[in-house]
């Protein structure tokens, strides 16, 4: 039994600050996680302000919260930061939505992203990607976060939405800008740091969603000036009311679109080439046994659980794990911690690309929220990690970086490697 995880910080007492995106900049406090798991899994945590948060620690719980969306609900925000009303309103989403008026919008897309769907854009998925991989590979030692992973996702992503492939430079800068809020490698207006008050309305208190609001404007308008098939053109047409979504609510979705397939498979890919790295046995088990791919995105997924954490709001006075909530309090429900839950997984902290089952926590689990972007996400690991292992026979880190400045999204920001 392997009694930590290799990754863990050094300096992560048991008691981390959650909520300081200054903690998970040495990386996931796993420790923190594991005293929660074993004495207080449904955990009243404290934020700067005096306020604070119930933290569900363990798989089955984050699961069943996950599942009682009527009781754990999204509407008040599903980030860590609390918004005033008019915030909430101006900035949902569908995932800020609960059944049935999540399902309104989410019925708009959900065919583009099923397992089916996606399949049928592999073929071009993959010479995307053995383009930039082998561009990537001319150079004896190269930074796989900016050759490969930052740009790929967004690319793959545009192939789906219909946006062309000139554009993914910006949106993948726009994504960074809004995703990557607390962080000043990609930000000038660093959430916690700056006042963000002008931008109080836009998505993530950032100006880049201006920026995105302008561009899904112009996207819809050239969409209902001339034919096009594709996700864009879908999200225009009348939802199960009858009625298209407002101005306002096409741009949010657009810019959630934007923002969520984009750091996160970029580290889970960054995360998940590390691990492989740093666990040579799995990755010549991978090499010798390429038909693993499938269990080993899947142990990469819960290796690497990109997205931390989402939050709900309480609807009512109730009881998870023997501990009382009261309406209106606020819920964290910690993916990172679910998936390393060693009531749930076998050996959690061992990385073992068989691992059968592996019920991961990773795109959630049991709830109208379900990751959208999941078949997706596990094709492009798929194909990635494929062709980058048949071009190479072996592959070596020069240098890492430290991880993201962000309590929600778990990434190195930078991993330098030499291929041969
Ligand atoms: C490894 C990569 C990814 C991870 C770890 C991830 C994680 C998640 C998680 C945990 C949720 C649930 C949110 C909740 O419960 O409140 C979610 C929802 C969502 N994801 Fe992903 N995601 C990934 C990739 C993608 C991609 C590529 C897209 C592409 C567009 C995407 C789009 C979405 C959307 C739109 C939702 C909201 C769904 C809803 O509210 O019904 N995700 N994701």
């Amino acid at each position: 039994m392997i009694e930590t995880h290799p990754w863990a910080p050094i300096n992560d007492d048991g008691f981390a600050d959650l909520p300081s995106h200054d903690t998970w900049v040495s990386g996931v406090p796993y420790s923190t996680f594991k005293r929660m798991r074993d004495e207080q899994p449904v955990c009243w945590t404290k934020e700067i302000d005096g306020s604070g948060f119930w933290s569900i620690t363990r798989y089955q719980d984050v699961v069943e919260a996950n599942h009682r969306w009527d009781e754990f609900s999204s509407k008040n925000g599903i980030r860590l930061e609390e918004m005033d009303h008019d915030e909430i309103e101006a900035r949902r989403t569908m995932m800020e939505l609960d059944p049935p008026q999540h399902t309104r919008l989410r019925r708009l897309v959900n065919r583009g992203f099923t397992r089916k769907t996606v399949e049928t854009f592999e073929e071009p998925i993959r010479d995307l990607a053995i383009e930039i991989i082998e561009k990537a590979l001319k150079k004896t030692e190269f930074d796989f976060v900016d050759d490969v992973a930052r740009i790929l996702p967004m690319r793959m992503l545009g192939r789906l939405l219909g946006v062309p492939d000139k554009d993914g430079e910006l949106l993948v800068a726009w994504g960074d800008q809004l995703l990557s809020n607390a962080d000043p490698e990609y930000t000038d207006h660093v959430v916690d740091k700056v006042d963000t008050e002008e931008f109080r309305l836009i998505p993530f208190r950032s100006p880049a969603g201006l920026e995105v609001f302008k561009y899904a404007q112009n996207a819809a308008s050239e969409r209902r000036n001339s034919q096009h098939q594709d996700l864009i053109t879908r999200m225009l047409e009348p939802t199960s009311d009858g009625q298209p979504l407002t101005d306002l609510e096409f741009n949010n979705f657009f810019t959630l679109l934007v923002a969520a397939g984009n750091d996160t498979t970029r580290y889970s890919l960054t995360e998940g080439l590390r691990a492989l790295i740093e666990h040579p046995d799995e990755m010549q088990k991978l090499r010798d046994n390429p038909e693993l791919i499938g269990s080993a995105v899947e142990e990469i997924l819960r290796w690497t659980t990109v997205t931390t954490h989402f939050r709900r709001t309480a609807t009512s006075d109730m009881h998870l794990s023997g501990q009382e909530i009261k309406e209106g309090e606020k819920v964290v429900l910690w993916w990172v911690s679910a998936n390393y839950d060693e009531r749930k997984f076998d050996d959690p902290y061992k990385f073992d690309i068989c691992r059968n089952p592996n019920d991961h926590v990773t795109f959630g689990r049991n709830g109208p929220h379900l990751c959208l972007g999941a078949w997706l996400a596990r094709m492009e690991l798929r194909v990635t990690i494929q062709e980058l292992l048949k071009r190479t026979s072996q592959i070596e880190i020069t240098k890492t970086s430290e991880k993201l400045r962000s309590h929600l999204i778990s990434g190195t920001k930078h991993l330098f490697v030499k291929t041969t």
